[in-house]
């Protein structure tokens, strides 16, 4: 695909070579994303980042991705405090807001709302999550992490077995990540949830069409047990107009240390996209996994950063350009140990 200067609203338009792409250019970043140099080579450009739904690691990860590369952030954060609270049209939104900025990330409760949106931009829009459909940043930071995590265990992600586990029916980064493992040859897809919260069946079907060996079930402990990522969710209660429903299936699939031990491979990794939902009667990953070494939920939040480097350097074209405006860090990174 050219990344130049086009919308990035599903995985669907990813193939590996631009994943490569992808990959190789977030490596050249990276030293930039853990501040041992810094960069202004978006210096005068404008990221509209625009959230109509709640969000932490998305937005800010977005936001100082741009910051890092140079760039200004501008920033709706709820959709009561933007006009379309006043009735104003998506059409007529980003008409307006891509007049004020050179790129634009969104999320927004509503399936297809971040694509309506993008066929009246001027400028290149992200998908940072619409409805429960797709969040393809999110499918490629994860990707990202699995590779990196696999590689310390010279496994790749061809041959990949990966377990995922939860709300597969509402859960958007689950979407885009089944999506995306269809580009690699010989994975094992686990999918553990309770019945009514299984994964879409177009999706289902899309992953057995590409290969993928995919078995469902509703037990833990025999998804986990033979896998080298498990992929944890939490119930997207957001999603469900019955609240009672939603909290019929919090806590239903919870993993802990004790169930960990007892059921999977030495280095299986441990990943969620986050938030987990950490009240008692969810708890989908317990903090007693805080000391396993393979716990790599933060590691995958951090290379959120790098990839959305990644995502603005190529969709506005300054990936080779990056060196020219380097300088070193001025100040202190980090904590003494
Ligand atoms: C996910 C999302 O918003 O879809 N979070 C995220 O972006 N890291 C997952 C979730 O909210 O459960």
């Amino acid at each position: 695909m050219d990344f130049s200067g086009n919308h990035i609203l599903s995985i669907d338009q990813f193939d590996r070579s631009d994943i490569d792409k992808l990959f190789s250019v977030a490596d050249k970043l990276e030293p930039y994303a853990s501040k041992q140099k810094i960069t202004r080579v978006l210096e005068g450009a404008i990221l509209g980042n625009m959230f109509f739904e709640p969000s932490t690691r998305t937005r800010i990860s977005f936001g100082a991705s741009f910051n890092l590369l140079g760039g200004n952030v501008r920033e709706i954060t709820e959709v009561g405090s933007s006009s379309l609270a006043k009735g104003e049209s998506l059409a007529d939104t980003a008409q307006v807001l891509s007049g004020y900025s050179d790129i634009i990330v969104m999320r927004h409760p509503e399936e297809g709302s971040v694509k309506k949106f993008a066929e009246a931009s001027r400028v290149p829009v992200i998908n940072g999550g619409d409805g429960s459909n797709e969040h393809p940043s999110q499918a490629l930071l994860d990707l990202y992490t699995i590779e990196k995590e696999l590689s310390q265990n010279n496994k790749s992600l061809d041959g990949l077995r990966i377990a995922l586990v939860g709300d597969l029916k509402y859960g958007r980064a689950v979407h885009s990540l089944c999506k995306v493992l269809s580009l690699y040859s010989k994975v094992t897809m686990n999918l553990i949830s309770p019945e009514e919260l299984k994964l879409p069946i177009k999706i289902l079907n899309q992953l057995k069409a590409s290969g993928i060996n995919v078995i469902q079930t509703e037990n833990l402990e025999e998804g986990i047990s033979e896998v080298d990522i498990i992929y944890v969710t939490r119930v997207q209660e957001e999603r469900y107009t019955n609240k009672e429903d939603a909290n019929r299936y919090r806590g239903l699939l919870s993993l802990n240390q004790s169930i960990y031990t007892a059921n999977c491979e030495p280095n299986t990794v441990i990943m969620h996209p986050l938030p987990r939902d950490s009240r008692s009667d969810a708890n989908e990953l317990d903090t007693d996994l805080y000391e396993n070494p393979n716990l790599a939920i933060f590691r995958q939040a951090d290379n959120g950063v790098v990839i959305r480097m990644a995502l603005f350097s190529l969709v506005l074209g300054i990936e080779n350009k990056i060196e020219e405006s380097s300088k070193s860090v001025n100040w202190k990174v980090g904590l003494n140990n």
